[in-house]
């Protein structure tokens, strides 16, 4: 067996079974076009749809979009309700479809922010595409990365307190069944559009390994082929996950 191990197929694949996207930039295409920023809000709705019918095309297993983060509670109310708004009729309009076409809808995130009928639309949503067996959609609302990790230890600390773990027991890989997203595997691809070149605190342990691609598209000019560029690059990236450059080809080449 290869001294590479278990992540021989992470270094081999030149297509990302996960990909985790920020969608960034809904205000600056419209403040460039003189529209109110809702307007780009909405328009970001449409290259939502546009990107997870083009993964599923691809055979992609799981896509992560982050929706709303766990900071932008600071905007004003009025952007803040409008997201809320837009949150709760995107997700009526779209789960029969979704459902119809074998996705399985989950979010991530602190959902007890959200108003009862929101947390009911989201619970509904799970129950419903849960069974599915195609593309993985994780919708990241009020998630922070910071509260992801947050959570994870609150979990093992109770587990201590109750007796059922034994603190030396806590590494890596017991920390990492703790986080949002532990069932699936970790994003290969992260894709950031809007230009800024940061993380704002998305899946801050998730990402310890993903392929990071910047672009400086606004995300409601998203679409498949702006997918396929990002597809394209990522095929062209060396994982070497801590080995040389030789490993890898040698693995490649084996
Ligand atoms: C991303 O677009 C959408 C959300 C954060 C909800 P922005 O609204 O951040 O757009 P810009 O960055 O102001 O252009
Ligand atoms: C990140 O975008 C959050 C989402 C896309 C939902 P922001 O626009 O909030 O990020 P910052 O504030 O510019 O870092
Ligand atoms: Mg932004």
């Amino acid at each position: 067996m290869s001294e590479l191990g278990h992540i021989d197929s992470r270094l081999l694949a030149d297509r990302p079974r996960h990909i985790a996207i920020i969608m960034d930039g809904n205000g600056r295409w419209a403040r460039a076009r003189g529209l109110p920023r809702p307007a780009g809000h909405r328009e970001g709705v449409k290259a939502v749809r546009r990107v997870v019918e083009a993964c599923r095309q691809n055979g992609i297993e799981a896509l992560t979009l982050f929706a709303f983060s766990s900071e932008n509670w600071r905007r004003p109310r009025t952007e803040v309700k409008l997201l809320m708004d837009l949150f709760i009729s995107t997700l009526k309009r779209e789960v029969r479809d979704l459902h119809a076409n074998g996705v399985r809808v989950r979010f991530i995130g602190d959902r007890t922010a959200f108003s009862p009928r929101l947390q009911q639309l989201m619970d509904e949503t799970e129950a419903l595409t849960g069974g599915n067996e195609g593309l993985t959609l994780a919708i990241a609302a009020n998630y922070g990365g910071r509260w992801d990790l947050a959570r994870a230890a609150r979990r093992l600390a109770e587990q201590v307190a109750a007796g059922a773990l034994d603190p030396a027991g806590i590494d890596p890989d017991r920390l990492g069944r703790e986080v949002s997203l532990a069932d699936l595997p970790e994003p290969d691809l992260f894709i950031r559009t809007g230009g800024e070149q940061r993380i704002s605190n998305f899946l801050l342990w998730q990402l310890a390994y993903t392929e990071l691609y910047f672009t400086d598209i606004l995300w409601p000019d998203f679409d498949q082929d702006r997918l396929a560029e990002a597809l394209a690059w990522f095929a062209g990236r060396q994982r070497r996950f801590g080995c040389t450059g030789e490993q890898v080809e040698q693995l490649k080449g084996a």
